[in-house]
């Protein structure tokens, strides 16, 4: 509304030039983009700017009059405040993409709920930890480990890597179940997988995906092992979901045979070895049955 208001203002004044004084309209320009709201000065610039060029545009060549240095100046200055304007958006915009404080409120509210539900509750779980599960799983967004089983922080020890892997060479794996076995003594390895992988997905495609195609052979391999049962399954959907199954019971198999599980069974501990499976589509988790508690169990399940 002010920007037609000014532009009408100022163009009348250019066409009848003679009866309106410049000086005045200027003046009024200025003390106006002083006294107005951020939205109104960014009207005003831009009215400044577009009479400043339509008078140009109109007297070519003459010389600039009152009104055009006012309005020129007012411009100016209105341009100055946007730009400053623009660079205080930009730095908050900065400071909040470095800070996240979002997060840090959400943080700070789930911490005011479970104290107030429970004041004792971070002073003990500060104490000590002594989860009975570790679980591995797969790093999607969508499949929240404690969130999914409902336990609470101090229940549930976890790894996850892209598409549930339990690898040999992989020392961070490998670390964190020493830690959890030998340590920390849990009593369950969970191994979950999940319909709808997008590693399991991507390592059946023939296309590249970088680095992570080196990770995915793992899942690649199972595919070319058992490629006879896959093909077999016209649908592609369908085939997936069978490959994200046997990529679970493949990782049991793989984390049973590292000497660390095997070193437990061995002792006499008490650790049993699940695969379980999990339905982004309902948010169900299913055993795949293949649960090992020793190594006698062990090695019945691979002679069958
Ligand atoms: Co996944």
């Amino acid at each position: 509304m002010i920007f037609v208001i000014v532009v009408a203002i100022a163009i009348s004044g250019a066409v009848i030039d003679k009866f309106v004084n410049p000086i005045t309209i200027a003046i009024t320009t200025t003390i106006a983009s002083l006294g107005t709201s951020r939205r109104s000065r960014l009207n005003l610039g831009s009215a400044c700017q577009a009479v400043h060029l339509a008078k140009a545009e109109f007297y070519p060549g003459s010389q600039l009059q009152s009104m055009d240095l006012g309005l020129y100046f007012a411009g100016r200055r209105v341009e100055r405040a946007i730009a400053r304007i623009t660079l205080c958006k930009t730095k908050r915009k900065l400071r909040k993409m470095k800070t996240l404080p979002h997060l840090f409120e959400s943080n700070r509210k789930w911490a005011e709920r479970v104290s107030m539900a429970e004041p004792d509750f971070f002073s003990s779980l500060q104490a000590q930890q002594s989860p009975e599960y570790l679980w591995i799983g797969c790093s999607d967004s969508r499949v929240p480990a404690n969130e999914i089983v409902d336990l609470r922080p101090g229940e549930l020890f976890v790894h996850r890597n892209v598409a549930n892997l339990v690898v040999y060479s992989d020392l961070n794996c490998l670390s964190v179940v020493q830690y959890a076995v030998d340590i920390l003594r849990v009593k369950h390895v969970i191994v979950c997988g999940h319909y709808g992988c997008g590693g399991v997905s991507a390592a059946m495609e023939d296309k590249p995906h970088g680095l992570v195609d080196n990770w995915l052979r793992h899942v690649r391999d199972i595919y070319h092992q058992n490629r006879a049962v896959l093909d077999a399954i016209p649908d592609i959907d369908e085939r997936k979901r069978k490959l994200c199954e046997l990529n679970v019971v493949t990782q049991v198999g793989n984390l049973a045979n590292t000497t660390i599980v095997q070193d437990a069974w061995r002792r006499g501990q008490s650790l049993v070895i699940h695969g379980w499976i999990y339905d982004l589509g309902d948010g169900i988790l299913r055993d795949m049955g293949v649960s090992i508690a020793s190594c006698g169990e062990l090695e019945s399940a691979t002679r069958s």
